[in-house]
């Protein structure tokens, strides 16, 4: 079933960030930031609160409105929903809380069989009405396409697993290893919850889905072609008749990028680890790429971001399919006068004939 011809995504057809996802030439190189929304910006303190960023989610209003503030001092090309990869699992009742300075953390860990009956079905107008209550009150105020986004089976799988963010994903690797038909079956429910909840953010009016698979890169790529590809290939594959472009974002995954591009994205995100011009080698002609500036970079002094920033658009170098952004997430101690200044780059250079001549 694709998208109704009323759906937002058909007015802002022309939008520089839908047209490179499209790999089409564009006016001006698109850009918008991982965690662009969060605890760098002072107006995400003011109105953040103390308590839960989960409780934050489940308030349209204010997740809305906090969505909103970096598309307007920023200027960014797309905006991203204001949620977190595990509010699906939260809300089916497999407990888990996010931890400021720390991330997500469950008290009772997935660790056999009978924590699979833990695992319902999402069913997203009932479990997460408030997500589909924030799309649409920012579908009416956007004049920028909204990203939807989920949290990839792997990565979900590791925190339910692990109980915490974790260096090794060592008891992840191990149930993997050891538990396969287990590990099937919980990779399974999770794609399922991943796709239920993307699809229904794109009907409730996001006009892009990305799938975060922040920690794939802690696999090799034998592994994570036999026990996560499937899973996340399934998951672009029955979003594909919705018609809008599909990401694929995550960090270490040098070794990966090809085959995250062929597990069907349209638009391969990549960390700074491997310059553009190869992470598009990697990628092949088919699939745009998103990044990759080093957050930890827009910690610097403006010239040196500048500098830094110039070198991603050269690696790019002016070929459609290009959308600028952070190799991972803004970190809370950036200063946002240097990510005002790095939009106005982007926009004024990204297509510069002498930073794309190589
Ligand atoms: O601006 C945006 O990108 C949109 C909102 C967004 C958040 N989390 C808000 C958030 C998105 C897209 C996410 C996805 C997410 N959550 C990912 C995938 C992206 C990535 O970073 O790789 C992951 C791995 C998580 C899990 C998670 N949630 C972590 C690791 C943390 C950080 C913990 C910390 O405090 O350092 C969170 C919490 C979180 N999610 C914050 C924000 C703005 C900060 C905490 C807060 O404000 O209370």
């Amino acid at each position: 079933m694709s998208i109704p011809n009323d759906h937002p995504s058909h007015k802002l057809h022309e939008s520089s960030y839908l047209r490179a996802c499209r790999r089409q030439e564009v006016d001006r190189v698109p850009v918008w930031f991982q965690r662009q929304a969060g605890r760098s910006l002072p107006e995400y303190r003011n109105v953040r609160g103390a308590g839960s960023i989960l409780e934050a989610i489940e308030n349209p209003s204010l997740a809305a409105e906090i969505t909103l503030q970096p598309i307007r001092r920023y200027g960014v090309d797309a905006a991203i929903l204001f949620s977190d990869i595990v509010v699906p699992v939260n809300a089916i009742g497999f407990q888990v809380d996010v931890i400021p300075g720390i991330g997500p953390t469950v008290d009772q860990p997935f660790r056999d069989k009978t924590d699979l009956k833990r695992l319902r079905v999402l069913e997203p107008e009932v479990d997460t009405s408030y997500v589909l209550e924030t799309v649409k009150i920012l579908v009416d105020e956007l004049d920028v396409p909204l990203i939807g986004f989920a949290g990839a089976p792997f990565t979900i799988a590791s925190y339910l697993i692990e109980g915490q963010p974790s260096r090794t994903h060592a008891r992840t690797k191990s149930l993997m290893q050891s538990e396969s038909s287990i590990w099937h079956d919980l990779m399974e429910s999770l794609s399922d919850i991943a796709i239920a909840s993307m699809r229904s953010q794109v009907f409730a009016g996001a006009s892009a889905v990305q799938l975060f698979d922040s920690w794939a890169g802690a696999l090799s790529a034998d592994d994570y072609k036999n026990y996560v590809f499937p899973h996340s290939q399934r998951v672009f594959d029955e979003l594909k008749d919705l018609g809008v472009p599909r990401a694929h974002f995550g960090v270490g995954t040098g070794e990966l990028l090809t085959l995250m591009s062929d597990a069907g994205a349209d638009v391969v995100g990549a960390d700074w680890r491997v310059p553009l011009d190869e992470v598009r080698r990697r990628v092949g002609p088919g699939t745009a790429v998103q990044g990759n500036l080093d957050p930890a970079v827009c910690l610097a002094e403006w010239p040196v971001v500048e500098r830094q920033a110039r070198e991603v658009l050269r690696a790019s170098n002016g070929k459609p399919g290009h959308i600028f952004n952070l190799g991972h997430g803004v970190l809370p101690e950036t200063d946002p006068a240097i990510l005002e200044q790095l939009v106005e780059l982007v926009h004024t250079e990204g297509l510069h004939p002498e930073l794309s001549a190589r």
